[in-house]
């Protein structure tokens, strides 16, 4: 792919487009034969090409060739930004151990907290660019990534600083999020509330100081923190006035999505083992359900997250890739939609809204993506393909689309 080309507008009018259902909001149906138009790097119109209103008449066409349209993606849940891999851990676990046993021996995210402090800024942004690109060249237009690889103040600042520059190198919009209470660091083993006490009082006022932080998100879990570690923290962002979410329910129910929701949470993350009093909670507050099928595919889990009683409640559901080393070394949105679909039994819509519509919401990014619309930043994916299911159906090997990205032409095919 080509570096990111700022002289490449996309402002004018884009014909030829057959919109796919929800495209244009909650459930919008499809349209055929749809016209967008885009100036200064914005949606002003967007609609059926005879309803276009005729001064758009003269303005430069761009022939979307009976492209299939969708919003921009939005990759709501990532850990892009890290030294090192663990395939010894993939291999270690085939042969019988399981995640947390790798991770009480000294594995798991502490052995990729080694690697990332290893590694200077320059590193972690070589290491991961060709991560982010890849999954740029599947249309994703937003991206959240989180820190929780350093577990110190500098080595925190570290991975947030790479996320940001990935956004200004490569035109996207990235969303960072602090995860300072990812993992006990091991200079801080058995002194927990020690380093909570950092993460609330030095290094998250600190970070959000330097203007690095655009939410808070912990790991709560028996592995983890607590309930009331995870509480502290979710204080702590609540002065600074940063929004919340969790990495909640995903190896046992610790109660984390019905607090994450208390505390007004953008969203309650992997919840494969979420209570009915968290579907509850998280409906009464809005919080998105983001599911991440990567990681439990990779885990070779079995315990499927409550789909039917998420639905039923009428909780938004996203799907993210979870990239990570550890759980979830997964670079394509499109086999996140696949899996969502063959494992959690996703529809086709609840599956591209959940990578649209829904993960935007999930990182309070719902007014400018996630949806074609006019006023918002022109975001959107021209796919070469004749069925909306298609998306969520080739398996390994995915459709090279048209991007456009910031209101400029990101990338052709
Ligand atoms: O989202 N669950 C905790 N955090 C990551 C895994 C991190 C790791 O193992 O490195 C996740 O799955
Ligand atoms: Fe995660």
């Amino acid at each position: 792919m080509k570096p990111f080309d700022t002289h490449a507008s996309a402002d004018g009018v884009w014909t030829n487009l057959r919109l796919a259902p929800e495209a244009l909001g909650a459930d919008a149906p499809a349209l055929d034969d749809a016209a967008i138009v885009v100036a200064g790097g914005q949606v002003t119109w967007v609609g059926a090409r005879a309803a276009l209103p005729t001064e758009h008449a003269h303005v430069a066409q761009h022939d979307g060739r009976d492209a299939l349209v969708t919003p921009g993606l939005v990759d709501c849940h990532t850990h892009l930004v890290y030294g090192g891999q663990r395939a010894n851990e993939f291999a270690l676990r085939l042969a019988g151990a399981t995640y947390e046993e790798v991770a009480r021996a000294g594995g798991g995210i502490v052995s990729s907290v080694r690697a990332t402090r290893a590694a200077s800024e320059d590193e972690l942004f070589a290491l991961a660019a060709p991560r982010l690109q890849a999954l740029l060249r599947e249309g994703v237009c937003a991206i959240e990534i989180k820190s929780g690889y350093g577990l110190s103040l500098e080595h925190e600042r570290a991975q947030l600083r790479v996320a940001r520059r990935l956004g200004e190198a490569f035109g996207v919009t990235v969303r960072t999020t602090f995860l300072g209470a990812h993992a006990l660091p091991p200079e801080y083993a058995g002194r927990s509330q020690v380093y909570i006490d950092l993460v609330c009082q030095d290094m998250l006022p600190a970070l959000a100081a330097e203007g690095l932080v655009d939410a808070v998100d912990v790991f709560c879990e028996t592995i983890g923190f607590s309930l009331a570690e995870t509480e502290q923290v979710f204080r702590a962002a609540q002065v600074l006035g940063l929004p919340v979410k969790l990495h909640a329910e995903q190896l046992s129910d610790m109660g984390g999505s019905a607090l994450a929701a208390r505390h007004g949470a953008l969203s309650c993350d992997h919840i494969e083992h979420l209570s009915a009093e968290g579907i509850a909670a998280m409906r009464a507050a809005g919080s998105v359900a983001v599911l991440l099928p990567g990681a439990y595919y990779f885990l070779r889990d079995t315990h499927l997250p409550p789909i039917q009683a998420l639905r039923e409640a009428g909780v938004p559901m996203a799907v993210s890739t979870d990239h990570n080393p550890g759980t979830s070394p997964a670079l394509s949105l499109l086999l996140m939609l696949n899996m969502a679909c063959t494992l959690f039994r996703l529809t086709v819509p609840e599956a591209v809204a959940g990578v649209t519509r829904h993960a935007a919401r999930a990182l309070g990014l719902q007014t400018s993506h996630g949806q074609i619309a006019p006023g918002q930043p022109a975001n959107f994916v021209l796919w070469p393909l004749q069925a909306v299911a298609e998306l969520a159906y080739w398996l390994g090997q995915h459709p090279q689309p048209t991007v456009v990205r910031q209101g400029r032409i990101a990338q052709r095919p």
